[in-house]
């Protein structure tokens, strides 16, 4: 690490670095940022996300660890660059349980943020492992959701190193890494409020809660909730085409939320009309295809083996097919049934639960419904694209209307769709 200032490139702009900067901070302090999970201020330095990548000279490296030395030519916002953020980022949406529509860091989590900032609009790109995680509600004052942990190693640092107490450390190794506690559960350590470990600062995403205070800050108002653009989208205008598109849509393991967002468009649907009719739809209660359709919109997963058929004509009968909203893009709320803990058989114990020991069922009969009319349900909630290939992924739970509309727009006029960053929400 060079003792003295040095001066090196910065996609072509000259930074100056103080002596013994790495070049995350030489960045930081010219006003310029790079992107970053493990990395926080006053801990030291880890290297491990990989998300602050960069090329120096031409090799990528992690510019939180990197010296700045004289005459680098460093390369940070290069599409190249970008990619490999993009990825990097969405594998740990991909390795963990992220449901942000109930999760009490959508809105204040770096993670989230920092998939908006990459305008990153397909998240599964990559398998979702859905692995099966603990939550150690033990203590009186906070909580911890290993299934958000995305294994940045803050809390790690802060507790050793500023705390003086190690609560935290890593079990397990590769793809099996977790943080766990010193003691069998978090009430069995010192931990306490008042350590900065435990400070909102440290952990960058929903897996470090202090109780009582959870959703005390609407949506709209936390950290990274960025107001809609003005217009709301509003300003762009469908564009006529020679021959009316045909939109398809069904609901499929979903709560209808997204068809009703997709109401949302308001007086636009009369545009819509003028442009598109649709097939197959909730809306106009049509349950069967009478021509091939332009577009298919999905909303919600596949919980049983109708939703996987009717998914498969989907497929067969759409040129383009649209996932709509979370549920269709990674089972969003149904698939928390996949990660019951402590079960061999988790589908036997939700049917247990819903039909013959909650105390809140009447069933006189002590049956699980089995009348042949009805789907059979699936072992595990599968995301649309773990059953066929999907062609674009409209997140949000649900996604705006202006979202979805220019989305809709975008695809009637046979645009390549690039989805607007600044509607994208994922919860
Ligand atoms: S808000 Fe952040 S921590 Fe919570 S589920 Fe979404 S990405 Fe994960
Ligand atoms: S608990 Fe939070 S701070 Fe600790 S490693 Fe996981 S994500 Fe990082
Ligand atoms: S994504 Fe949200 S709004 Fe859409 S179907 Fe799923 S739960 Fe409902
Ligand atoms: S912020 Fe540099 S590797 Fe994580």
């Amino acid at each position: 690490m060079s003792d003295k200032k040095c001066t090196f490139t910065l996609d072509g702009k000259e930074i100056t670095s103080q002596p013994g900067q790495t070049i995350m901070e030489a960045c930081d302090d010219a006003g310029i940022h790079i992107p970053r999970l493990c990395d926080v201020e006053g801990l030291r330095h880890q290297g491990s996300c990989r998300v602050c990548t960069v090329k120096v000279n031409g090799c990528t490296t992690s510019s939180c660890t990197q010296p700045a030395e004289e005459g680098l030519v460093v390369e940070s916002e290069t599409e190249e660059i970008i990619n490999l953020r993009r990825d990097v980022v969405r594998m740990l949406f991909h390795e963990g349980n992220h449901l942000c529509p109930i999760c009490e860091a959508s809105g204040n989590c770096e993670l989230q943020a920092t998939a908006y900032d990459l305008g990153i609009t397909q998240p599964t790109k990559f398998p979702y492992l859905q692995p099966v995680r603990s939550l150690d509600a033990s203590h009186p004052d906070i909580a911890l959701d290993t299934n958000r942990c995305i294994r940045c190693g803050r809390c790690i640092r802060a507790s050793q190193d500023v705390d003086d107490k190690g609560i935290f450390g890593y079990t397990g190794r590769g793809i099996h890494r977790n943080v766990a506690v010193n003691g069998d559960n978090l009430a069995d350590t010192n931990a306490s409020l008042e350590d900065v470990a435990f400070s909102p600062e440290i952990c960058p995403v929903g897996c470090i809660i202090r109780k009582k205070v959870g959703f005390s800050t609407p949506i709209g108002k936390r950290e990274f909730d960025d107001p809609m653009p003005e217009g709301n989208g509003k300003q762009k205008n469908i564009k006529p085409t020679a021959q009316k598109k045909r939109i398809a849509t069904t609901s499929l393991a979903g709560c209808f939320g997204c068809h009703m967002s997709l109401l949302d468009i308001d007086e636009r649907v009369l545009d819509l009309m003028k442009v598109a009719e649709f097939d197959r739809s909730p809306l106009n209660d049509i349950k069967k295809f009478t021509t091939r359709c332009d577009i298919g919109l999905i909303e919600g997963g596949c919980c049983n083996e109708e939703n996987v058929h009717v998914l498969q004509e989907f497929r067969k009968n759409c040129d383009i097919l649209v996932a709509v909203g979370q549920c269709a893009i990674m089972g969003g709320l149904p698939v928390m049934r996949n990660a019951i803990m402590h079960s061999d058989d988790p589908l036997k114990d939700c049917f247990d639960e819903a039909y013959i020991n909650s105390p809140y069922i009447q069933n006189d009969r002590h049956r699980i419904p089995d009348d042949p009319a009805l789907p059979l349900i699936l072992d595990s909630v599968y995301s649309t694209v773990d059953v066929v290939k999907v062609d674009y992924q409209i997140p949000g739970c649900p996604p705006s209307g202006d979202m979805l509309w220019q989305t809709l727009s975008a695809l009637i006029a046979g645009e390549p769709e690039s989805l607007p960053k600044e509607l994208i929400k994922y919860d």
